[in-house]
């Protein structure tokens, strides 16, 4: 916060604490011991005692506990406290604690091969909750995705899905370029490269409006997707041939890919998970699509 509202707020508790202690030393002297305050509501009247030393006292020893509790925690303003205690540095002691202890329990199967792990059921409970913690907002508890976000239990993968392809993709993420078709080309050759995705995902086309996407396909599209129409793992360029679809099959969502282009994005975990998790991770992703 600014300085001029750290001194505000230092003053502000300060003078608090020396207007209550003020308050509570004016009403300990009573005027006239043993006799009423002459106050008087329905009969019940007030005598003007002391208060009673314990409370008195307690109420001082709060004040002078609250004074020290200001000194040694940060809680005035700006100023720190002696015990240089921070929110942040105790959920980093907390978390060094809970690394110590559950740490090893994720490096045992650091040197098992991901393929083997994702066989080891012990291993793959953990692994299904770390998804479940940092994965599943986007693919799913299941990781059967979304319209965006890719079905991670079946057998298309974009980047690839040998061990070392998905470490790439966990460690680093992944960033997809689908370039938008609309300014390059127009209706009618949007229209027959529809046509065509479609042919080539095994689905009835209007052949003559196919014939002439392809050839769209081959001098726009091939470079990335295959000649064949394939896929291309290093781009992360999908298999058009599948019929398996990350925004969807009908003409429509195809035509509207083609028209505005998609750049799916995969968050990098490299430095939110360490390599034993994500070595786990990895494995889990495998024993997802091998069930
Ligand atoms: C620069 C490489 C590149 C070029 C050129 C390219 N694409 Fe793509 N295409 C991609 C990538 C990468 C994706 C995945 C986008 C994503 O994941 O967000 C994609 C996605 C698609 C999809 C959606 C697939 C699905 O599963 O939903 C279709 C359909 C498609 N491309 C067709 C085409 C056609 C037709 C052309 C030619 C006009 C073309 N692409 C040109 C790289 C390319
Ligand atoms: C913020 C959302 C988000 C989170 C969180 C996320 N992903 Fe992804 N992931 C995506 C998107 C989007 C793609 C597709 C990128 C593209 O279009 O190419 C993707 C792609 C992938 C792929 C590649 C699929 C393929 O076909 O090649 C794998 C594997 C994957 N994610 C696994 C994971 C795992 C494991 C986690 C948790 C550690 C995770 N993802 C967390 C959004 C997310």
């Amino acid at each position: 916060m600014s300085t001029g509202f750290s001194l505000f707020v230092i003053l502000g508790t300060l003078g608090t604490l020396v207007v209550i202690t003020a308050l509570l030393l004016l009403n300990r002297k009573v005027t006239n011991p043993g006799q009423t305050t002459g106050h008087e509501f329905d009969g019940i009247e007030e005598y003007d005692n002391p208060l009673p030393a314990w409370w008195f006292w307690g109420f001082l020893l709060s004040i002078a506990f609250a004074l020290g509790y200001l000194i040694y925690y940060p809680g005035l303003g700006n100023f720190k406290g002696l015990s240089g205690w921070t929110s942040a540095g105790q959920l980093a002691q907390q978390q060094a604690e809970a690394e110590e202890r559950y740490g090893p329990v994720f490096a045992q199967y650091r040197e098992i091969p991901v393929h083997e792990l994702a066989t080891i059921p012990a291993a793959m409970r953990m692994g299904q909750r770390l998804f479940a913690n940092n994965c599943a907002q986007c693919h799913g508890s299941a990781g059967t995705g979304a319209p965006g976000f890719p079905n991670l239990t079946d057998n298309e993968w974009q980047w690839g899905n040998s061990a070392e392809q998905i470490a790439q993709t966990l460690n680093n993420g992944r960033q997809a370029v689908m370039p938008a078709w609309s300014g390059v080309v127009n209706a009618i050759g949007i229209r027959n490269l529809t046509e065509y995705v479609m042919q080539l995902s095994g689905r009835e086309a209007v052949s003559d409006q196919a014939q002439a996407g392809q050839q769209e396909y081959n001098r726009l599209c091939a470079a990335c997707h295959g000649a064949d129409g394939s896929g291309q793992p290093m781009l992360g360029a999908p298999d058009l041939t599948n019929n398996i679809w990350l925004y969807g099959g009908s003409r429509e969502q195809i035509t509207d890919v083609l028209r505005h282009g998609r750049n799916g994005q995969m968050p990098g975990f490299a430095g939110r998970l360490d390599e034993n998790r994500l070595h786990i991770l990895n494995a889990y992703v495998q024993s997802l699509s091998t069930q």
